[in-house]
């Protein structure tokens, strides 16, 4: 269900939601149906395989327009010239039996031409609306090039920062994911799927990659059906209602059954429970992969397996083409199986109206590449996207007009290809602004402006020499600006890591600016929380960018400086150290939390007792808590929660919770707060997670300004999978949060009767 907030302003009422506002689930169109049925009629078997392969770009254009003459592909990825597309679409319209349109699939992560943050970095901004601008954006400068299908987005629960693809993820939590994973498909998709600047949505990877063991790619993972169901599957749901034309299956296996041969899922929960209408898809060559995994014997098993599941469509494992044939004859797989795999995928072609105009107005992208509003949205996501974790003294923002130089030094200040982050295909360096060149551009008249990266890239281990040399270089600027981070190399996928520590010498290099008694500004731009509790008592400030795209330049600097004001917030927790993980806020309560005043290693009397230090929850050495939690980000203001209140103290299964707070703006700047609504459900039928992320609203502020902000919370948001495996409230005690993190705040209580 959904969770609204109506935030009451000056007596006008504003909607806002945390999971999806208006559902755009697809409905069945007679007229569509009837002609994938007259199709289907005339179809041999060979041409029916053929719909259900898919490949990616290879050889010549005239060998691949061989075979799509003769129907044998029904879509192509990687393929990004127009004219190239035009072409393959010309022998697929126009010189095959049939004149099925292909379906022309890229990676279209975070942007196109222009690079939005990286996703992770976009779920900083709880922003669902600007979310949904960047990948109309994406669709609209991708479409131009002949890509009607994107592999996004991607809503993995990911809480583990070693895996290299929760830069690509919204983070650690359900709500926030559903939230995002809905704007992202509406974006895509756009008004009407028919729009020739429409791009249908693929929600992946179809479930539960992104708990894979040790954080490391295609590892296994081992979720029960209520962890599934609870906190997994959610996103896909939304994702589902929000009209998610396709869905592809991920790579591991979870409880040792890989998601392609997975019936329960893709029958089970996606077309019987949900009723998705769509194209399930496979991963690159998962269907193959499931031979490695040694859950079927071989490639013609393979298939079998992949399609009596519920798979569609094959990528690039080709196991479809080569045995579905001699499966269908041997009586193993069912003509039937396959006539509906292939009627899900003609469905899409025909809502995306490829039937009726196949072909690209070549022209189109030089118009639309990297629009003025495309750049500006991407700049405004980029500033949104920050999230500033420490502010000394208030040192930010700088006052430009109190400087005469600032040294801008670090491996990540003028990266243009490293800011864009992982899944950039189509992103050109040559386009992207570094925070170098926005220095330069903005100030470059007004301050003396020194650049020494130090480090040339990210792993680079320099010199003790090097580092002296630019302590001594650092003391004659009036401040220092650090840039570092990842390379775009490190995260994403296949790219994970055991050590989340700054790579190379990047902690020294902080050092070595704090040893020059100078002001220190840090700007991390990474594809994941790194354990940064070292660097921070070396520095003043710190923002932290997951990988900020094509415009991560010009707004961070406009932060910087003060022409912006920082409002992202954490959507995943960062750890301390690397053996917390998995660290996530809404965890279980355990039978012996921890109390908070546990001793860690170096407070520990030596010969202390067995059991002296309390027997609790934690690490010796890192503690319990995070770093810093879920949800958490300051402002150059500060905000004051007060007066929490509830309409009710009881309230039925089928009623809904208004909850209210007074927000104030009690600092000196205009600035926009991340309002966030958790609950707990005190005792159930199994174990509850502490608190769970409800609702949220970016609400902005004058400063002294005071606003109520009223959430309203059906009751029936509070349902879980308890210990029957059914869906439902349990009545019972709660407690509710108004916060600006998922640590803060006091709670209020209610009862569902
Ligand atoms: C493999 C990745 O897991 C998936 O996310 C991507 O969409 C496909 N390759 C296609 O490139």
């Amino acid at each position: 269900m959904i969770a609204r907030i109506l935030i009451l302003l000056s007596g006008v009422l504003i909607l806002a939601s945390c999971q999806s506002d208006s559902t755009r689930r697809n409905t069945a169109d007679a007229q569509i149906e009837k002609r994938i049925d007259e199709l289907i009629s005339r179809m041999t078997v060979e041409e029916k395989i053929g719909q259900t392969n898919q490949l990616t770009v290879y050889g010549t254009t005239e060998e691949l327009c061989e075979k799509i003459r003769n129907g044998e592909i029904g879509s192509l990825l990687n393929v990004v010239d127009p004219a190239d597309i035009n072409t393959l679409q010309r022998a697929a319209v126009e010189q095959s039996r049939l004149g099925i349109p292909l379906l022309i699939a890229r990676d279209v992560i975070h942007g196109f031409r222009t690079v939005f943050p990286i996703p992770l970095g976009q779920a900083a901004t709880f922003d669902p609306a600007l979310v949904e601008q960047g990948a109309r954006i994406a669709a609209i400068e991708a479409s131009a090039a002949g890509i009607r299908w994107t592999f996004s987005p991607m809503l993995d629960i990911s809480r583990d920062p070693r895996w290299g693809r929760i830069a690509e993820s919204a983070g650690e939590d359900p709500c926030l994911t559903s939230a995002m994973g809905a704007a992202m498909v509406k974006g895509y998709q756009g008004e009407g799927a028919d729009d020739p600047t429409s791009v249908a949505a693929c929600a992946k990877h179809f479930v539960g990659y992104g708990a894979s063991e040790s954080g490391r790619d295609y590892n296994s993972t081992n979720l029960t059906e209520r962890q599934l169901r609870n906190v997994y599957l959610p996103p896909f749901e939304q994702a589902v209602r929000s009209g998610a034309m396709t869905l592809m299956t991920s790579f591991n296996d979870n409880d040792g059954i890989p998601s392609t041969g997975n019936r329960f899922l893709l029958e089970e929960v996606l077309r019987n429970e949900w009723g998705f209408d769509g194209m399930v898809v496979t991963d690159w060559n998962s269907a193959g992969e499931m031979v490695s995994h040694g859950f079927a014997a071989d490639t013609k098993d393979a298939a079998m397996k992949a399609i009596n599941a519920g798979v569609d469509m094959d990528m690039m494992s080709h196991v479809f083409s080569l045995h579905l044939e001699d499966l269908i004859d041997e009586g193993t797989v069912d003509e039937q199986r396959l006539d509906e795999a292939v009627r899900n995928i003609l469905r899409v072609k025909f809502r995306l109206g490829l039937f009726e105009n196949p072909y690209i107005d070549t022209a189109r992208i030089a118009r639309v590449t990297y629009a003025p509003e495309h750049l500006e949205a991407a700049r405004r996501t980029a500033e949104e996207s920050a999230v500033l974790l420490r502010n000394e003294g208030g040192i930010l923002p700088l006052d430009a007009s109190a400087l005469r130089s600032v040294l801008v030094a670090g491996p990540m200040a003028d990266a243009p290809a490293e800011q864009l982050g992982t899944w950039t295909f189509d992103g050109e360096p040559d386009h992207t602004v570094t925070p170098l060149a926005a220095i330069r551009a903005a100030y470059g008249d007004r301050l003396r402006i020194g650049y020494n990266p130090v480090a040339a890239y990210s792993r680079e281990k320099v010199t003790a020499a090097k580092l002296a040399a630019f302590t001594a270089q650092a003391a004659s600027y009036d401040a220092i600006l650090l840039f570092v981070g990842e390379e775009a190399i490190l995260s994403g996928e296949a790219h994970c890591l055991a050590d989340l520590n700054l790579q190379g010498s990047q902690s020294e290099l902080i050092a070595a600016a704090r040893r020059s008694g100078k002001p220190v500004v840090t700007v991390v731009m990474a594809g994941r929380p790194l354990t940064i509790a070292r660097d921070l008592a070396n520095t003043d400030a710190l923002l932290y960018s997951f990988h900020p795209g094509t415009m991560g330049g010009p707004a961070l600097i406009d932060l910087i400086f003060g022409n912006a004001v920082p409002s992202g917030k954490l959507p995943v927790t960062f750890p301390v150290a690397t053996g917390q993980i998995p660290i996530y806020y809404a965890r279980n309560m355990t039978g012996r939390p921890a109390a908070g005043n546990e001793l860690l290693l170096d407070e520990i009397p030596v010969g202390a007792g067995q059991t002296s230090l309390g027997c609790t929850s934690y690490h010796l050495d890192a503690g319990f808590g995070p770093l810093f939690p879920f949800g958490f980000g300051l402002s150059y203001t500060t905000f004051k929660y007060a007066d929490l209140q509830l309409d009710k103290e009881t309230y039925l299964p089928t009623e809904t919770i208004r909850a209210s707070c007074r927000l104030t703006n009690t600092g000196k700047r205009t600035a926009t707060e991340v309002v966030q609504l958790y609950v707990r459900d005190r005792v159930g039928s199994t174990v509850r997670p502490v608190k769970e992320l409800k609702a949220f609203d970016r609400i902005t502020l004058e400063p002294g300004q005071s606003r109520t902000v009223e959430f309203e919370l059906p009751a029936e948001d509070l349902a879980f999978w308890g210990l029957d495996m059914q869906k439902r409230v349990e009545p019972g005690t709660f407690d509710l949060w108004i916060a600006g993190d998922s640590q803060s705040g006091n709670s209020v209580t209610f009862t569902i009767n």
